[in-house]
């Protein structure tokens, strides 16, 4: 691997007051390009601007892949990365489904520790707060033909993550609208899948939501995951999510937050969730949460969702008598060093 320092680092403390996601990315950046039928040598430059020309064939067909994932700083300095094996073996699922080359594992591993260790002073030393890793891959050949791609880049950009929602969300449940299809891609982290939620999302918004609840494509009747997260339904005290399929994303914090609940003596079921019981649910007063996991977000507890016309409101239960704010707890707790780690994610 080659390592090519930033003259001067573009780091100052003020960067963590930063509230949006996504935009200060940290002085370096792991660029590895894939041709010839091989990958050359990774090399981690300063973060900036590369060069593309407007045929490359990613702008064209979405030959384009990525993974979410974070570094946590503990009260020691040491820095942590959470269950990184499980966004590696994703990535290749996803490069496998889109017809792109895998990655191997010394490039993605061994160059996500040496980018997470040459920034690591911009991994807060915050609560709640964290360096997001993007591993990137997209097609670069130069050629408008309609067929998979001979060149590929893999990137590694990492950007300080303060919260990425500053509120609770309100969600609709998609009656027109799918993110996935069975035999399609939306199991894979492929770029187009978040493309293809942006039109629903912003009619969603437009009707007053902030995200859309997706259900499955044939009937409409199933909750699979919601906006860019999977989703947790609590019914009484049993919380329930969606078995992972061929439609749905194996959320690496779904599943840690299964095995969290399981072992905080929660009873959760995975099994299909149908929009029909969520709606007795609510009517009935049992429907007592309803909340969103993913990497970026972590946890989001829903104030609301939207079934046809209906706004069903969701109470706002305290941290101790609510499933996903504590969980969401001892996720974090777990995460940034301040608990024991019985499963050893952190490494
Ligand atoms: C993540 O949670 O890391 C994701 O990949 C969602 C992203 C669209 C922000």
């Amino acid at each position: 691997m080659i390592i090519e320092k930033i003259d001067k680092s573009r780091f100052t403390p003020e960067i963590f007051n930063i509230q949006s996601f996504g935009t200060a990315f940290a002085d370096h950046m792991l660029v590895c390009s894939y041709k010839d039928g091989k990958w050359g040598e990774p090399i981690i430059k300063p973060y900036g601007k590369l060069e593309f020309t407007p045929a490359m064939s990613v702008a064209h067909y979405g030959q384009g892949i990525f993974e979410g994932m974070k570094a946590y700083k503990g009260s020691e300095g040491d820095v942590f990365l959470f269950r990184p094996e499980k966004n590696f073996e994703r990535m290749n699922k996803s490069a496998v489904r889109l017809d792109m080359p895998e990655i191997p594992e010394e490039i993605f591993m061994e160059g996500l520790k040496a980018l997470v260790d040459l920034d690591r002073q911009w991994v807060p030393d915050i609560y709640g707060m964290s360096l997001y890793l993007r591993p990137v891959m997209f097609a670069t050949e130069e050629a408008i033909t309609a067929r998979s791609a001979n060149e590929y880049l893999f990137v590694i950009l990492t950007a300080v993550a303060p919260n990425y929602y500053n509120k609770p969300l309100s969600v609709k449940v998609a009656d027109r609208y799918s993110r996935a299809a069975n035999g399609g891609v939306g199991y894979a982290k492929a770029a187009g899948n978040y493309a293809g939620s942006f039109y629903p999302t912003h009619i969603a918004r437009e009707e007053g939501y902030d995200q859309v609840i997706w259900t499955d494509d044939a009937t409409h009747t199933l909750i699979e995951e919601a906006g860019t997260m999977n989703v947790m339904v609590r019914i009484g005290d049993k919380l329930l999510t969606a078995p992972t399929s061929e439609r749905i994303l194996n959320g690496v914090t779904r599943d840690s937050m299964i095995e969290l609940a399981k072992s905080s003596g929660i009873d959760i079921e995975v099994r299909k969730i149908t929009v029909e019981e969520v709606y007795n649910a609510h009517k009935s007063g049992e429907l007592k949460e309803v909340f969103g996991v993913g990497t970026a977000v972590v946890v989001n507890n829903y104030v609301a969702v939207g079934y046809g016309d209906e706004r069903l409101e969701l109470p706002d239960l305290p941290l101790e008598e609510s499933y996903g704010k504590s969980l969401k707890k001892k996720l974090v707790d777990l995460q940034m060093g301040i608990s024991e780690d019985p499963f050893g994610w952190r490494i």
